[in-house]
């Protein structure tokens, strides 16, 4: 039977209203993605990640008194115990910095100070939101260090979220150019709706599970390449292809193929997606500088032979796959550094859930067999 057949089944959920939610609102019609009223543009130009995550969290953007207050916070709580270290070095060297990274935050969970706080507890879960916010780049940053063998760093007071996933990264002081294109890409990843890992998120709280609990189901979530793990995919796609006169061939055989191009798309966007513009003059800007064009080269002509044959758009992960590749950032942390975002967003989700809670259960149409005889398993 097909889907037609159940006027209120829409597969992968298109088009179905989840939840009422103040945090976000994506304007498909306009290309635009507003935080809590805000434009996500003038977010990332003229503010820092900082800024946006107090936004999301707390409700409001902060006055220099109160970002001070969070930097200060994210500054203390920054480390993980030792024990978090020695639970991700217990992993394969070969495993996906998206597992050290869940690892790293299921390993933290009963260190909390408010772990056996209940799910219900409103200022206690602000506290962990800030304190998830504040792990998250040190758990990436350094398990990067602890794939490789290397010793873990203490993270520095006076760094931002981007420095101190930088710093850790490569155990030097990153540049200014860097840690700003970063930033802003942090503030552009860090909330949208009721994606698939946030609603993951939501799902995990709804049964009065914890924060912690919803972390490691967004990060799972997160992972694959229809969602996060698209950024990732989108750069193998664009060092497979190699230089731009290989490009309007490449697309043209994939699309006959068939082929989902990585980076591009939308379930909400039907036209472009208002990050993606962002993250493009971004990515041009640093390429230029950087006197490193090929993959922006590559990536007009793709962008080109999509828009005009398929009518689709890059998002958000085909830009800042190779802006972060121009920075030197190790292609499989780059849906890390979506969780080092997102779990701004994640948080005040499930922050939001559990304010007014109520079980997240839909249904399903059964159509497998109906009136099975049971046989005895000696006769089967
Ligand atoms: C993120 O939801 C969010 O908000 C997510 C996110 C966030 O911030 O949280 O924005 C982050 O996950 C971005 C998306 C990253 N994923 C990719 O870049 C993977 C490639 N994109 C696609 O597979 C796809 O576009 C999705 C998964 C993003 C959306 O999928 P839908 O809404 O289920 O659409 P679909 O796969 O059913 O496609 C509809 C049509 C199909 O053609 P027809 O069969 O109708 O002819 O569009 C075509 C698809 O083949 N299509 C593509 C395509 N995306 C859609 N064709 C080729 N390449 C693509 N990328």
């Amino acid at each position: 039977m097909s889907a037609a057949t159940y006027p209120n089944y829409s597969p992968g959920l298109e088009g179905v209203i989840g939840g009422i939610s103040t945090i976000s609102e994506i304007i498909s019609e306009t290309s635009s993605l507003v935080y809590r009223g805000y434009d996500v543009h003038d977010l990332a130009s003229k503010g820092c990640f900082e800024e946006t995550a107090h936004l999301l969290i707390y409700g409001h953007l902060p006055n220099q008194a109160e970002l001070d207050a969070l930097k200060k916070t994210l500054a203390n709580e920054r480390e993980v115990p030792e024990q978090v270290y020695t639970a991700m070095k217990q992993m394969p060297k070969n495993a996906h910095p998206m597992d050290l990274t869940k690892a790293g935050f299921v390993a933290y969970a009963p260190f909390d100070p408010d772990y056996a706080k209940p799910a219900t507890d409103d200022a206690a879960n602000v506290a962990k939101a800030i304190r998830i916010l504040a792990k998250a780049s040190t758990i990436v940053g350094n398990g990067h260090r602890i794939r490789q063998g290397l010793e873990p760093l203490k993270p520095k007071a006076e760094h931002t979220i981007a420095q101190n996933f930088l710093y850790l990264m490569s155990g030097q002081e990153p540049d200014a150019k860097t840690a700003h294109v970063l930033d802003s890409s942090l503030t552009l990843y860090a909330e949208h709706g009721y994606n698939a890992s946030t609603f993951a998120c939501r799902v995990t709280v709804s049964t009065l599970s914890d924060l912690f609990s919803g972390v490691a189901s967004g990060i799972g979530t997160l992972r694959g390449p229809l969602h996060g793990g698209a950024n990732e995919e989108a750069m193998r796609m664009l060092q497979e292809i190699g230089a731009p006169d290989k490009a309007e061939a490449w697309i043209h055989d994939a699309l006959t193929n068939k082929k989902k191009i990585m980076g591009f798309g939308h379930r909400e966007y039907k036209k472009r997606d208002p990050r993606a513009i962002y993250m493009t003059k971004v990515a041009k800007e640093l390429s230029a500088e950087k006197g490193q064009t090929n993959w922006s080269e590559i990536a007009d002509i793709l962008e080109h032979v999509m828009e005009t044959e398929k009518n689709i758009y890059p998002n958000v992960d085909f830009p800042a796959a190779y802006a972060y590749y121009v920075l030197g950032i190790p292609i499989d942390l780059y849906t890390p550094i979506f969780v080092i975002a997102r779990v701004s967003g994640w948080s005040t989700h499930m922050i939001e859930q559990l304010r007014n809670n109520r079980l997240i259960r839909p249904n399903c149409i059964y159509e497998g067999p109906t009136s099975a005889t049971w046989v005895p398993i000696s006769e089967r």
